[in-house]
């Protein structure tokens, strides 16, 4: 039989658009009798690991000082080595980026720095020819002040896109306060001359929130998302989705109806209106359900009790969201990301395993332990001195890809980056560092005290620092001046020492990837049992199918801890990060930052 050209290239290019058709993509179900693993149907989302890049640390390829497209282009062997399977890349929109990029001026454009479509268009191409996926920022709870919607909307009272965003006449007085995070004041309103009016913003001034209750705007961003799905993204995570719907009556609120009703703050309250649903269940209709594609909600102000509403399947919205109780641990009440060292391995392993109880039967959860948002993991939750960095970067690694649910890994973690601990504040770069520092000086308090909390605290220029290549100038990242500084530890820490050092930390990531993909069904779907709850020093948990149980044990402490295995009998390690166990009688002996998976007989 023969073909035409023009039919074989039809047919080419209908196989590389495999986006735009619908797959099931929960065609294959777990084995039902099965009766230990959690029976939702498997997905490849919910078996993928998730790598995270920040664009503009990752690598410079024309000395400018910031991570570009080209730049990632040049890495994605190195991606692809590691195991991942899904990259979510922080947004690289048209942007003046006051906040990175989370200011969006341009939503069908590439930032200038980054480079453009065209750039845009390789990169995709060559993480699909590598079988990599990759997960786009989605911001539309705001834009910039500088998208040419805000540009008309703030132009008169009576332009077309007024109605994108939310207003307060300036004669009826002084709106009810709203905080806007990234701002000194801590206001979320801006008085805006021209139509003597107040708009919204959440965030900074630069960043006015967009008003989803009209269905214009909504039917905008829609197809500007069908846009990108055409090109062939594969997902999209989404910026603070949740407050998308807000009370737009604007009441006054005292802080005691915050603390009484709404439990979590402000970010609950804004989190609280139910026409998210409406909204999420209009998108899915509109934009997901065409595709094979993942999608995450940013859960901020999220809890146990309403997060399944964003992801059970038969409401038909998202797929997965990550929650901030897990990051919140150890943050000073009152105090900016301020981490108190003796934060409580107890409380860590509550909140958890609380998680994945929620997820148990329906829905899918998700883990992280940092992003761009948080310090670097292993200077909170493990121990960024020396000689302890490594065992316990592989610690957490062992955790984050040894539990249900999908794993979120920050770029450079797979090293044991670590907190910069920048000591002047002309350092960072941050908008919202810049803000909490404005407010530490309006008040008259300590700044450097202020900025001692934040060397191992969350300001998040901690994690935001250039990827360490290698121990040459700017680590490899650029050979222009680097954006945000590089930290100095490049010299030990970096991709070609660990390449070349068969114990490091990445290979460590490598193997524990490994290990997650050969036992997809334990450590993917089985189910996961807390042991030792009060253990002040282990985290041990089981994970079982009916098949095979292993055992996790995990040393957060700086010192030799104990678990008492009972009538535990203990067969061949899977993993561990350091010598075989040592058991003395039913305590197994563990050394500072041990993690193993051991099998159960
Ligand atoms: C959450 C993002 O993760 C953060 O980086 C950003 O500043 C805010 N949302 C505002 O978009």
């Amino acid at each position: 039989m023969k073909y035409s050209i023009p039919f074989l290239i039809s047919i080419i290019f209908l196989m590389s658009c495999n986006q735009q058709k619908k797959e099931p993509t929960g065609s294959t179900k777990l084995n039902n009798n099965n009766a230990f693993a959690n029976v939702n149907d498997r997905a490849w989302w919910k078996e993928a690991v998730v790598y995270q890049i920040y664009p503009r640390s990752f690598k410079d390829s024309d000395g400018d000082g910031i991570g570009d497209l080209k730049g990632l282009t040049g890495k994605l062997d190195y991606v692809k080595s590691l195991g991942v399977d899904i990259v979510w890349l922080n947004p690289i929109y048209g942007s003046p980026n006051a906040d990175n990029g989370y200011d969006i001026s341009n939503y069908d454009d590439i930032m200038k720095e980054f480079g453009t479509m065209a750039d845009f268009d390789v990169l995709l191409a060559q993480m699909h020819k590598r079988g990599l996926k990759l997960v786009m920022d989605l911001v539309v709870n705001h834009c910039s002040d500088e998208h040419e919607w805000f540009k008309q909307a703030r132009s008169s009272r009576t332009n077309k896109y007024r109605n994108y965003f939310h207003w307060w006449p300036a004669e009826r007085g002084k709106p009810a306060f709203r905080p806007g995070s990234f701002e000194v004041d801590g206001s979320g309103w801006r008085y805006d001359t021209l139509t003597n009016s107040y708009y919204l913003h959440y965030f900074s001034y630069k960043q006015p929130d967009l008003n989803w209750e009209n269905p214009e705007l909504r039917k905008e961003i829609y197809a500007m998302m069908n846009r990108w799905f055409k090109k062939g993204v594969d997902g999209f995570r989404m910026d603070v989705i949740p407050v998308i719907a807000k009370d737009t009556s604007f009441p006054v609120i005292t802080q005691k109806e915050l603390d009484e009703k709404y439990g979590g703050g402000w970010f609950t309250y804004f989190a609280s209106t139910p026409a998210v649903h409406t909204y999420l269940q209009e998108m899915n209709k509109e934009v997901l359900s065409k595709y094979d594609i993942m999608t995450l909600a940013e859960g901020a102000g999220t809890t146990k009790a309403t997060a399944m509403n964003f992801v059970d399947p038969d409401r038909h919205e998202l797929d997965m969201s990550y929650h901030f109780e897990g990051v919140d641990i150890g943050y000073e009440k009152g105090a900016y990301k301020k981490m108190n060292p003796n934060w409580s391995l107890p409380e860590f392993k509550n909140v958890y395993s609380a998680w994945d109880s929620v997820f148990a039967n329906k829905g899918w959860g998700t883990i992280y332990l940092g992003n761009h948002d948080q310090p670097r993991m292993v200077t909170r939750w493990g121990n960024d001195a020396p000689e302890f960095r490594d065992a316990s970067s592989k610690m957490l690694t062992t955790f984050l890809l040894s539990m249900r649910g999908t794993p979120y890994y920050y770029y450079g973690d797979e090293l044991g980056m670590t907190n910069i601990k920048f000591d002047k504040i002309e350092d960072y770069r941050d908008i919202e560092m810049m803000a909490e520092y404005g407010k530490v000086k309006n008040a008259g308090g300590d700044l450097k005290a202020f900025l001692e909390t934040q060397k191992n605290g969350g300001a998040r220029d901690n994690g935001r620092t250039p990827m360490q290549w290698d121990s040459l100038a700017n680590a490899g990242f650029t050979t222009g001046i680097p954006w945000l500084k590089v930290n100095d530890n490049k010299n030990v820490i970096n991709v070609a020492a660990a390449e070349k050092n068969a114990n490091s930390t990445l290979h460590y990531f490598r193997k524990m990837i490994k290990l997650r993909k050969d036992n997809i069904d334990l450590l993917v779907y089985g189910k996961y049992t807390l042991l030792d709850a009060p253990n002040a020093d282990v985290y041990a948990y089981t994970r079982e199918t009916d098949k095979q149980k292993v055992l996790v044990l995990l040393n957060f402490k700086n010192k030799i801890a104990v678990f008492d295995k009972g009538k535990m009998q203990l067969g061949n390690e899977m993993i561990n990060n350091m010598q075989n166990l040592k058991i003395e009688g039913t305590k197994v002996m563990l050394q500072p930052y041990q993690a193993c998976i051991v099998k159960l007989n």
